[in-house]
């Protein structure tokens, strides 16, 4: 156990503190579940007295998750441990975590108790969870701004008590990773019973140096690290359960100490999280960002093509997501260009790709972002013009709050003129159920989205499409008209004459 950092998850205790972050106890479930997937070693799964939503929360995580050590939070009330030993007494492997702040600045302003009493107070806590449970952690809460004689002192006498963690929190994140590291080895130094615990820290990230802070005292040899998902917890936050345990592997030559986490079930966890708490990542956040496998730089994206490792220090697939994404925008180079639309199903000759390649850095001038969707737009409208089998002669909609929508579609194809009715879902859905008639190629509505791409209430609007043919081929295409009813139409046209062309060409 020494070799190895114990995962202690705070997500849906101190995450859950997060201004702006709530959830209910399915969502506390869900988290959970996902929590044991990702093999955290304690998930920390509330604060049972401090409401009763807390309290069923726990109870309902001890009661479901197994294998994993699920621990409940209590001040040194002897209420609020029985309290969170009613809660998580269910657990296989249940832990009472009791905490008490130690910092002068606490016990004058907020506990208004003196160290003598805080002391004895704190001892007392733990003996009544050791009643319970033999597994009791013990906070000594803003422990990097209490007097360090005093701290060493509590740390002894909980451990004498029977403490089987003992947290050093860095409550208000105030620590420095040098001085925070200091602190750890000092309490080694003059703890004398310390070898008889595990040293845990708990960072919180005020000053942005919470996950520093947390390897800072892993270094000097602390064995549980508390942390949340995506970082979230009081204020600023948590350490970032990610980014501690991608440094550890990631710089396993220089820490050479390990986790139990499943790193390929990073991603999905920040996702669930995110989704529930409604706490989005940011997307230039280490790791889960949006931004953290992308490359944009020419020079970056052409290095990364040629050997991976020249701008990437772990794989996007450690983390369970799929692939590295090359952004293209005004600083990608023709490398980057050419993989994407080998990538889309483009094979272009050198003349194509020189004409491709100054239209889309023309494009990337007016344009942050280009997607799949404009580059082939690009290519099929301007380069390698594709055949329009089908074109949209007219369409008309009937469509009312009390009626079933119904589209009459008109399409050129050939020398012909075809017509078709249909219902729908909705006036956009009896569209494409009318084109599907008409052309013969059903297809499945993977995504839609429409945007305005001028102002104004007469804006015109864009909508693009991502359509699954019956040969599980995937197409995409987009249109753009005043009337978004008009531009689905165009958009699942030029889906469809995409996918006609592609299937004639073999
Ligand atoms: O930040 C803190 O000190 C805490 C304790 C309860 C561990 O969250
Ligand atoms: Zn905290």
């Amino acid at each position: 156990m020494k070799d190895r950092i114990i995962i202690f998850d705070t997500t849906l205790r101190d995450g859950e503190q997060s201004p702006g972050a709530s959830l209910n106890i399915t969502e506390k479930v869900q988290i959970a579940h996902q929590l044991a997937k990702l093999k955290v070693d304690v998930i920390e799964a509330g604060f049972p007295m401090a409401s009763e939503g807390d309290f069923e929360a726990v109870k309902t995580v001890a009661k479901e998750i197994s294998g994993i050590t699920i621990a409940a939070l209590a001040r040194t009330i002897p209420n609020d441990i029985d309290r969170a030993w009613e809660a998580v007494k269910y657990a296989e492997q249940p832990r009472i975590h009791t905490f008490i702040a130690t910092s002068n600045i606490h016990l004058k302003y907020k506990l208004k108790r003196s160290k003598a009493e805080v002391l004895k107070t704190a001892v007392a806590a733990v003996k009544r969870a050791k009643g319970y449970t033999p597994d009791v952690e013990f906070s000594a809460e803003d422990a990097t701004r209490s007097e360090r004689d005093f701290l060493c002192e509590i740390v002894a006498a909980v451990i004498d008590a029977g403490a089987t963690t003992v947290n050093i929190p860095d409550t208000v994140g105030y620590s420095i990773p040098a001085e925070f590291g200091g602190l750890i080895y000092e309490l080694h130094r003059r703890v004398a019973n310390i070898d008889k615990t595990v040293l845990s820290v708990h960072c919180h990230n005020d000053l942005g140096l919470a996950v520093a802070n947390s390897l800072a005292a892993i270094n000097a040899g602390v064995r549980q690290i508390e942390c949340t998902i995506n970082g979230l917890g009081e204020r600023a936050g948590n350490a970032s359960l990610e980014e501690v345990v991608m440094a550890l592997k990631t710089r396993h030559d220089l820490f050479e100490l390990g986790t139990r986490i499943n790193t390929k079930e990073i991603y999905k966890t920040s996702r669930t999280v995110s989704n529930l708490t409604g706490m989005m990542v940011q997307r230039n956040k280490a790791i889960v960002g949006e931004n953290a496998f992308a490359h944009e730089s020419g020079i970056h994206q052409d290095g990364f093509l040629k050997e991976k490792t020249t701008y990437e220090i772990m794989t996007p697939e450690s983390i369970g997501l799929a692939q590295s994404q090359l952004v293209l925008g005004k600083h990608s180079g023709r490398h980057a260009f050419r993989d994407r639309l080998g990538n889309l199903g483009y094979d272009l000759s050198d003349t194509e790709l020189d004409k491709a390649f100054k239209l889309f850095k023309k494009l990337a001038d007016k344009k942050k972002d280009i997607f799949d969707v404009d580059l082939m737009a690009l290519i099929d409208d301007e380069v390698r013009i594709i055949p329009q089998r089908f074109i949209l002669k007219y369409l008309h909609i009937e469509s009312g709050s009390n009626e079933e929508p119904q589209a009459t579609v008109a399409l050129r194809c050939q020398d012909e003129e075809l017509k078709e009715s249909a219902c729908g879902d909705g006036p956009v859905d009896a569209v494409f159920k009318a084109i599907d008639r008409l052309t013969q190629i059903p297809g499945k509505l993977l995504d839609y989205s429409v945007r305005s791409i001028t102002r104004g209430k007469d804006a015109v609007g864009e909508v693009r499409v991502k359509i699954c043919l019956a040969d599980k081929r995937v197409v995409f295409g987009k249109g753009a008209s005043t009337d978004i009813i008009e531009a689905s139409a165009k958009a699942y046209l030029h889906a469809i004459n995409r996918a006609v062309y592609e299937r004639e060409k073999g």
